[in-house]
């Protein structure tokens, strides 16, 4: 009974996304993919983006192993380019982050969002406390009423799921934990996208945050 209440939530969930990324979605995809003038041959590739402007912080690769910066290996290419946007617009508000977002062209960041997606998928971190995985694949798989199972958005391992749908799997969990914290604590987001998010989260603890966060590391 109560595994029914939570997979009807998360078909309502998914149809109302479905709904929201079909009027949202395509027209700005559409929009970018007519801008393509011959231009295009003075454009520098995505590798040659990623060495200049990126690399120093997400590695060449996606790969860094510095926690203070995201995985990009792997990530999804819409997902990529979606965030470079917002950064560029102030959608997503970060300082460091927009300024690199600003110098990018849109045929730049559809280049450099190419670059990092192609590369292999984010290494997983090594293992940890079996009892913090096991209540972490729990919030992951099977969630509760109020806060759908991140596996129902995200993909059953963690691949993620275009358009929106962040990969998860082999992300540094400490920057899994610190993106999830604006979702608890905002009251307001100009982006739809968030307040799914928000519902998502706000329903859990500290510890489970970290336990999941942990969980998602430990995906290949
Ligand atoms: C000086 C360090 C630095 C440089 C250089 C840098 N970034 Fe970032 N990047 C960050 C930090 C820090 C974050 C996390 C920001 C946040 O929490 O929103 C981030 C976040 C991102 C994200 C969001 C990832 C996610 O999973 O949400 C993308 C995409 C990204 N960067 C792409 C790029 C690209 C492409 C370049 C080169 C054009 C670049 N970054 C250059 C530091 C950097
Ligand atoms: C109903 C669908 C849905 C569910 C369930 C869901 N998410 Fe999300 N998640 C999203 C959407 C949509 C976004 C993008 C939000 C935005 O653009 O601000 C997102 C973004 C994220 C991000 C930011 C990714 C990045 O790289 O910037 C993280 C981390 C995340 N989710 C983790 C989780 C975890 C952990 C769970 C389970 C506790 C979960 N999500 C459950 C829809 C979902």
């Amino acid at each position: 009974m109560q595994l029914f209440r939570l997979n009807s939530r998360a078909v309502r969930c998914g149809l109302w996304l479905a709904a929201l990324i079909g009027g949202l979605g395509p027209t700005a995809d559409l929009a970018s993919a007519q801008a393509q003038p011959a231009a295009a041959a003075r454009t520098p590739s995505g590798q040659a983006i990623a060495q200049a402007r990126c690399a120093a912080c997400h590695g060449l690769d996606g790969n860094t192993r510095d926690p203070a910066y995201p995985k990009l290996a792997g990530q999804l290419e819409s997902f990529l380019a979606l965030q470079l946007r917002n950064y560029k617009s102030g959608e997503r508000p970060h300082p460091v982050m927009a300024a690199m977002a600003q110098q990018l062209s849109d045929r730049d960041i559809e280049r450099v969002a190419r670059h990092y997606a192609s590369q292999a998928p984010m290494r997983h971190e090594g293992p940890t406390d079996a009892a913090l995985l096991a209540r972490g694949e729990f919030v992951f798989k099977v969630g509760k009423p109020g806060a759908p199972a991140c596996q129902y958005c995200h993909g059953p391992a963690g691949q993620g799921v275009a358009p929106v749908f962040a990969r998860l799997a082999g992300q540094h969990p400490e920057f899994i934990v610190a993106s999830l914290q604006p979702y608890r604590k905002e009251s307001a987001f100009a982006n739809p996208y968030a307040y799914v998010m928000k519902a998502v989260v706000q329903e859990w603890s500290d510890d489970d945050i970290r336990a999941v966060a942990a969980y998602v590391g430990s995906l290949r």
